[in-house]
């Protein structure tokens, strides 16, 4: 069983995908984390992300570089979504990522082209949608709980600009699959989110 969960940032994709790997009790794995950690390898390393060789020099990965912290930031994210956009780095992350998706108990990967190029034969995907300033309003809740400080407008204009280049670049943009179920969890709380979830992928496998 391979679940694909897509969509923009602070939709509520990781939430869920992480509530469905416990369901399920599938092996899970939130493919961002490896193009943050791109990122943050190529500005450590003193690089620039725009540069396709520079970022390319920044795949590399080991187990401390993943837990990172500063993995989690806007900053950390607004790089990745820069480094993610040159077709090299991706190919240099696709095998990785479709290992995972071949285990054989199944898994499930979030992403932004989980359901239409790393696991285009998953057996249910989801396409995880909210209003931009629902999105705006979760980062700056979740930065306040760290103790930072960033208005809604700030991060608003940031989500904004994040999703205008993950949609428009050439190679693997966001975008729904044509077999993904849409699910918009703008007005939904995080437990209705994930029953949701929970029932979208119930009925594909039904319908298997
Ligand atoms: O959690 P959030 O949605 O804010 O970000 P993320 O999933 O950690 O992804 C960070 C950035 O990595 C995205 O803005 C994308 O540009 C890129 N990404 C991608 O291109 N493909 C993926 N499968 C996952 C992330
Ligand atoms: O992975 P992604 O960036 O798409 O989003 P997330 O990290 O799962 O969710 C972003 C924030 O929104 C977190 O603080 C979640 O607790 C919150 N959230 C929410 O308030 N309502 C939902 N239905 C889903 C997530």
């Amino acid at each position: 069983m391979i679940i694909a969960v897509d969509g923009p940032a602070a939709s509520g994709k990781g939430t869920i995908a992480r509530a469905l790997a416990a369901h399920y009790r599938l092996p899970y794995l939130d493919t961002g984390l490896l193009y943050r950690a791109v990122g943050l390898n190529v500005v450590r390393g003193g690089g620039n992300p725009s540069d396709p060789d520079d970022a390319l020099a920044g795949c590399r990965f080991d187990d401390l570089l993943l837990s990172d912290p500063k993995l989690r930031s806007e900053d950390a994210g607004a790089t990745a979504s820069i480094v993610s956009a040159h077709p090299a780095v991706r190919e240099a992350l696709v095998e990785r990522q479709r290992d995972f998706a071949a285990r054989p108990g199944g898994a499930i990967l979030d992403g932004r082209d989980i359901g239409t190029v790393i696991a285009p034969h998953a057996d249910a995907k989801l396409f995880v949608r909210a209003s931009p300033t629902v999105r705006a309003q979760r980062r700056h809740a979740e930065m306040a709980g760290m103790g930072q400080q960033v208005s809604v407008d700030t991060l608003l204009a940031e989500i904004r600009e994040r999703d205008r280049r993950d949609s428009t670049r050439d190679t693997a943009p966001l975008v729904q699959a044509a077999d993904a179920d849409l699910l918009d969890t703008s007005l939904l709380s995080i437990e209705t989110a994930v029953q949701r979830a929970i029932a979208l992928v119930d009925a594909r496998m039904a319908a298997r």
